[in-house]
């Protein structure tokens, strides 16, 4: 992933998050960052903190709760009208709940699915429609998104669906000059409360666990390489490969009986 010119970008979505910033650093090196979140206070402060360490680094931002359909037409227009192209999209944006169900708000679920697959989507395609001859999308799923997690359900629904999508879409863009990878990292130590589930977790959590800058590096290389998928860490590995050997009324008690304890909004 490397822009070509001034007017060449590497486009980052939750770039002011724990793993967004660490995509950010990573591809400040490979050149020029437009960087999105919602909030244009802490885009602005993380533009000045790149620009710092990496002056020579065009950095674009723009303000955009990928939710809202107005919202992202505005970051849309903006790109646009300035003839920006792209050279890489890392979708980074994702939001996660821990609970049973039944006991989401109606404005929560659709909120997660907005985030995690809606607006994932739209800026892909988007991104698509003004990529350069040779062109990189990584995508952060997760692990939860190998197999099915009840209390986790929407979120590792919303991954697994991000991992099915973006395996089709690399098909569909085969021979185009198109490199697709979707992420699925373990538990990255990015918030306080992620940083305390981790904890929680013990000795599995400590073996799982990745730092951002980590998981950040683990993927855009896998992407230079175009894998399909980049599960970062060797117990993650391990982790994803047990759906083939034990059955899945197993995994789930085990997953439920593990998750059912922990109860939190993320968002
Ligand atoms: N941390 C982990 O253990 C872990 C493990 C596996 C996968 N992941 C995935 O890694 C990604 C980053 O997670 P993180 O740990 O860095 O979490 P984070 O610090 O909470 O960052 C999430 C990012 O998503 C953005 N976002 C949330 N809602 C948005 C919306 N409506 N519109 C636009 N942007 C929105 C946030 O933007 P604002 O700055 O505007 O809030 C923030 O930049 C997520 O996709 C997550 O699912 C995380």
């Amino acid at each position: 992933m490397e822009t070509t010119g001034k007017n060449s970008f590497i486009l980052i979505t939750g770039a002011c998050g724990g793993l967004g910033r660490a995509f950010a650093f990573a591809c400040a090196e490979r050149g020029n960052l437009f960087l999105t979140a919602r909030s244009a206070e802490r885009l602005a402060a993380l533009k000045e903190e790149i620009a710092a360490r990496c002056p020579a680094v065009r950095i674009e931002c723009f303000p955009c709760d990928l939710t809202d359909a107005a919202s992202r037409q505005a970051l849309f227009s903006y790109i646009e009208e300035r003839g920006f192209t792209f050279a890489g999209l890392c979708n980074v944006a994702g939001v996660d709940t821990q609970k049973a169900f039944e006991r989401y708000t109606r404005e929560k679920i659709a909120f997660q699915c907005r985030v995690n697959l809606e607006g994932t989507l739209c800026v892909t395609h988007f991104a698509l429609a003004h990529r350069e001859s040779a062109f990189e999308i990584v995508t952060v799923g997760s692990i939860s998104g190998v197999y099915p997690m009840p209390y986790f359900a929407i979120y590792s629904a919303t991954k697994a669906a991000l991992a099915s999508f973006f395996s089709s879409l690399r098909v569909e863009l085969k021979g185009q000059g198109v490199k697709v990878t979707t992420v699925q990292p373990g538990g990255i130590p990015t918030r306080p409360d992620i940083i305390e589930d981790i904890k929680g977790q013990g000795l599995w959590g400590r073996l799982s666990a990745k730092s951002p800058q980590f998981v950040a590096k683990k993927s855009l290389a896998a992407v230079q390489k175009n894998r399909r998928i980049c599960i970062p860490g060797f117990w993650n590995k391990v982790i994803a490969r047990v759906p083939k050997l034990v059955p899945l009324s197993w995994r789930m008690h085990f997953i439920a009986r593990r998750w059912k304890k922990l109860e939190k909004d993320a968002f």
